[in-house]
């Protein structure tokens, strides 16, 4: 399946597929925007095209992320899963042996070569140019989310900089609060590579933002890739071409070629911070205000009829929940990289991505469940996660009734709870101290007699014999039923359920 090329062919993909609406009435993108999106994205409703956003003439996108269909629909797959082994294809990449091994080798490194950024002459992200006085960030449908919220904050930017002692270019998504016509926080966190090269940068730092970008370069802003791996070059590997970029008009940065909208500017390290907040975030409450620095826009640029992309985070669910099920989905090739003996995992939604993990392992050895949690708090971003559950392989992790049923059944909390410390969330609320604070691990799997228990009894399962048997007979017992799967003692409650509610 080919993905669309920018946001213009997102969006006639899916009216094509019946996953848009055009909303013609004027709304207001102070909290009335909210209200919608949020009733839409609870009952797995379409995006939707805003196209009398109250005060501005430009239109605004929302929840073209908000379910599971339109998340495969943007990278062009049939399940999240295929995206995963395509980057676990290059992971697991093997000296060649034999002459078709070696082409097939050539052939992925070339697709990995092809992959990088392309710069082009010229751009529709710079159809119409806006300098200094004629900048105003007011023309933009920027959303007031939530009652709370210290004014309007841009949600959907993929803010590009560069470290420079390397010159490499960062991507990632931080929320910018506008400050004035001119100017915006910039919500980089502590653990964000974008603020590593604002602390590495002396004086000046410029920065340009894209807004309104094909679907999978907007992902991958958000994607936790290590500092070293540039965004864009994952998002052209993802598109199967790469991204066109051009000179930004006052900024020595490259911008998409094919964005709606880019905002550059600078950071000044001078600059006295700006306080940024309170802002209702996907962790379900308020965060404070907090300093962040301050973006000086020297210039919009944009397409001649611009569309505006916005999302809304809040109490999960929300249209974000997809974007972490993608990165849950394709880092697992790496994450299984580092620690083989995980099979597989699930960041629930309602765990807003960093409070739980729930992780399967082929347990080999006493204390294996307690190694593994130690890898994923040493393990990227998931170093972040306050909660670990681990089960054993042929437990479903994406079945929290499964889960709950082994947690309950397989723990004693004085042998199989490990508490300790680390760092934890930048939003997380709950710690004492902001930044670090207590984790906690459950060892869910089965426990061998060298962990110091009595012996272990069998776990309840019907033989295969009778299930066959009954499976044949079903009409005979006239139950009126057609044959229901043989549950094997097994509860069943998926992720995919949950979500939903
Ligand atoms: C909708 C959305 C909003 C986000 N807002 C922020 C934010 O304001 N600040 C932040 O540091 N991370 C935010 N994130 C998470 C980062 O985008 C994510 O951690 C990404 O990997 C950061 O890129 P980096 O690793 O290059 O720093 C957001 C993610 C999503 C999906």
């Amino acid at each position: 399946m080919a993905t669309a090329r920018d946001l213009r062919d997102w969006i006639a993909l899916l009216e094509r597929e019946g996953e848009l609406v055009r909303v013609s009435a004027e709304v207001d993108p102070k909290l009335e925007v909210t209200e919608i999106v949020d009733r839409t994205v609870r009952a797995d409703g379409p995006a939707l095209l805003f196209e009398n956003p109250k005060g501005s003439g430009i239109p605004l996108l929302i929840n073209q992320f908000g379910t599971e269909k339109r998340m495969c629909l943007a990278f062009g797959v049939e399940s999240l899963d295929d995206i995963a082994a395509k980057l676990g294809d290059i992971l697991e990449m093997q000296p060649p042996d034999g002459l078709a091994a070696k082409v097939r080798g050539l052939k992925t490194l070339k697709s990995i070569a092809d992959s990088r950024p392309k710069v082009v002459k010229r751009g529709a992200s710079q159809e119409v140019v806006l300098r200094g006085d004629e900048v105003d960030l007011g023309r933009l449908p920027v959303q007031t989310c939530w009652p709370g919220d210290a004014g309007p904050f841009i949600t959907l930017p993929a803010v590009i900089t560069r470290d420079p002692r390397t010159g490499q270019r960062n991507v990632g998504m931080y929320r910018m609060q506008v400050l004035s016509p001119r100017s915006t926080a910039m919500h980089w966190q502590i653990h964000k590579d974008g603020r590593a090269d604002y602390l590495f940068t002396e004086g000046r730092m410029e920065v340009a933002v894209a807004l309104g970008l094909d679907p999978i370069s907007a992902y991958s802003a958000s994607a936790p890739l290590p500092k070293h791996i540039d965004e864009f070059m994952m998002a052209g590997f993802l598109r199967g071409e790469p991204l066109e970029l051009v000179k930004g008009v006052t900024v020595d940065l490259e911008v998409p070629a094919h964005a709606e909208i880019v905002l550059e500017g600078y950071v000044e390290k001078d600059e006295e911070l700006a306080i940024e907040g309170p802002f209702g975030d996907h962790t379900g409450y308020y965060t404070p205000a907090e300093q962040f620095p301050v973006f000086n826009v020297t210039a919009i640029t944009m397409r001649k009829d611009a569309i505006y992309p916005s999302i809304v985070v809040g109490k999960p669910p929300q249209e974000d929940a997809w974007l972490g099920k993608a990165t849950e989905r394709i880092f697992l090739p790496a994450v299984k990289m580092t620690v083989p003996e995980i099979v597989d995992y699930d960041l629930p939604v309602a765990g807003a991505f960093h409070n739980l993990c729930i992780v399967s392992i082929k347990k080999a050895f006493p204390g294996h469940a307690k190694k593994v949690m130690h890898a994923i708090w040493g393990l990227g971003m998931l170093s972040l996660t306050k909660g670990i559950v681990v089960v054993d392989e042929h437990v479903d992790v994406h079945d929290y009734a499964q889960v709950m049923f082994y947690v309950g059944a397989n723990v004693d909390p004085k042998r199989d709870v490990v508490i300790t410390e680390g760092p934890l969330d930048h939003l997380d609320h709950a710690p004492t101290l902001q930044f670090v604070g207590g984790k906690i691990g459950i060892d869910a799997t089965a426990k061998g007699p060298l962990e110091g228990t009595r012996e272990w009894p069998p776990e309840i399962e019907m033989s295969d014999e009778v299930r066959d048997l009954v499976d044949r007979r079903w009409a005979e017992y006239g139950l009126g039923l057609t044959v229901p799967v043989a549950g094997n003692g097994r509860i069943s409650q998926s992720s995919r359920r949950v979500l939903r509610h």
